[in-house]
Parts: C-alpha cells; sequence; structure tokens
C-alpha cells in the first residue's frame, strides 16, 4: 500500500482527483470504479475543474459505480444516481451510455446485481477503483462479515452505516435497509486502487485497514492484498498510524 498524508481535506482530495487526471491521460479509455459519499464530493469537485481547465477528459471512459440502495430509482433525489449527476456527469464529457450504476429499483435486485457484474467483466474490470472508507471499514456497501471473494450482490446495511447515511435523507428512517454494491473480489479485480479517507471519524478505521489483521471485521483491509493499491488520508484519518512517521519519510508532504 502507498500512504500518502495530505494536510487537509481539499489537499487529499486534489491529490485524489490528480491521480485519476493522469490514468485519463494516459490511458482515456480507462474503466472508473466510482463511489459516493461526502468524501467524494471534493474530488468531484477538483476533477470539474480540470475538466473546465481542459486538463481532464472523459470522453472515451466508461464508469461503473460501487452501489445503489435497494428501491430507490434513477430519479429519488437520493439514489446514488442522482447524486453522480449532480456531482459529476452533468459537468462533464462521460458518455450518458457508458455511466453505470446498479438499478436500485430493479425488479429483482439480486438479478440486477448478477447482471451489474457481467457488465463489469465484460468491460474487462475496472481499470481504476475510487473508493471512500465507511467508519466501520466498510468499502463500497460491504459491511463488516462480508466475504473477503464476494461478487456483487444485495447486502444489508449495518445500523451504524445507516446512521452515517441519514443526513443525505429527510428522515432518519427513509435510509433503505438493503443495497446492491460490487463485492470484495469485484473491487480486487481493479488494477488501481485510490482509496480517500478524510476527517477524525475516519481515524480508527484507517489504521484498522493499513496496520491491523487482514479480516473481514475490517472489510478495507483487505486491500492490503492488492497490488497496486494508494490511500490517500488527511492529517485527522491518519491520527491513529502507528507507522506514520514511516509513511511521510517515504512520501513527504504525501506525494
Ligand atoms: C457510503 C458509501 C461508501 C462510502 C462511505 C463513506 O456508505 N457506500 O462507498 O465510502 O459512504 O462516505 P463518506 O465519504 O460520506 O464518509
Amino acid at each position: 500500500m502507498r500512504i500518502l498524508v495530505r494536510t487537509d481535506a481539499g489537499d487529499a482530495a486534489e491529490c485524489a482527483a490528480g491521480l485519476i487526471a493522469e490514468r485519463l491521460a494516459r490511458d482515456p479509455k480507462t474503466v472508473l470504479g466510482l463511489a459516493t459519499g461526502g468524501t467524494m464530493e471534493e474530488v468531484y469537485r477538483r476533477l470539474i475543474v480540470r475538466h473546465r481547465a481542459g486538463t481532464c477528459r472523459f470522453a472515451e471512459a466508461t464508469s461503473f459505480n460501487l452501489d445503489e440502495y435497494v428501491g430507490l430509482g434513477a430519479e429519488h433525489p437520493c439514489s446514488y444516481w442522482r447524486y453522480m449527476r449532480e456531482h459529476l456527469f452533468d459537468h462533464v464529457d462521460l458518455a450518458a451510455e457508458r455511466a453505470h450504476l446498479p438499478r436500485g429499483d430493479a425488479a429483482d435486485p439480486q438479478a440486477e446485481a448478477e447482471r451489474y457484474e457481467a457488465a463489469i467483466v465484460a468491460a474487462g474490470d475496472i481499470g481504476l477503483q475510487l473508493l471512500g472508507l465507511g467508519p466501520n471499514g466498510h468499502i463500497g456497501f460491504n459491511e463488516p462479515s462480508s466475504s473477503l471473494a464476494s461478487l456483487t450482490r444485495v447486502k444489508t446495511l449495518a445500523r451504524s452505516t445507516r446512521e452515517a447515511n441519514a443526513r443525505f435523507f429527510a428522515r432518519a428512517e427513509d435510509v433503505p435497509r438493503l443495497a446492491i454494491t460490487m463485492g470484495i473480489g469485484t473491487i480486487l479485480r481493479a488494477r488501481e486502487v485510490v482509496l480517500v479517507a478524510i476527517g477524525p471519524g475516519k481515524a480508527e478505521a484507517a489504521a484498522r485497514m493499513i496496520e491491523g489483521a487482514v479480516s473481514a471485521s475490517c472489510p478495507a483491509s483487505v486491500l492490503q492484498f492488492h497490488r497496486h493499491c494508494t490511500v490517500v488520508l488527511d492529517r485527522a484519518a491518519a491520527e491513529g498510524l502507528a507507522l506514520r512517521d514511516y509513511y511521510e519519510d517515504i512520501h513527504p508532504g504525501g506525494c
């Protein structure tokens, strides 16, 4: 794992946006794995700035989002479809027919999950997977106890995840109980992974992911097995790392 510790949240978002832009410059046909959540809003803002400046093009890229809530159609204001349109898709030149999310309102969510997994395989798997980190160590919606070999499927959300995401909904009880999520096995097939974690609320999960035992009780810890994984943290999220000095010696300033 390459651990980059940046000064603050804005700096970490800029670093992640830079890694994505570099990848797209090297391989404009990259299959991007995209994430949602508060952390990504700033990453996408920085990508849009680059796009407007003419330094980041998505015209030939394909994208697959990590997850979607079961029961929410694309037009639901809290769906990840709407999130992606608002925070990225409506502002860049990614072709609509190559931007994919699981359909949360599919009549048979498990069949939809299997279709989605097959579509990722057919696209040649993910080239660069962007990830956030759940306070409980989840990636996508792979909650603790998820199989480390899992494929895209329907998962029940942990109560703590529903509480953490309640801020995006009008009422806490509106947060769906189920989601379709890429599996951990799906994520591990990505050729490159960039995980971003910001703020003190992620410090414990970040320490378990980077320095703890590989375990389904912290799904993100499986990234220790990935050959090309970069973790971008701000100082607050890096607070619990025992080897922080070492990471900062290797990558001064998180570069
Ligand atoms: C949700 C998403 C995850 C994301 C996590 C962290 O649970 N399914 O993919 O990593 O939120 O979100 P935030 O950045 O808002 O802390």
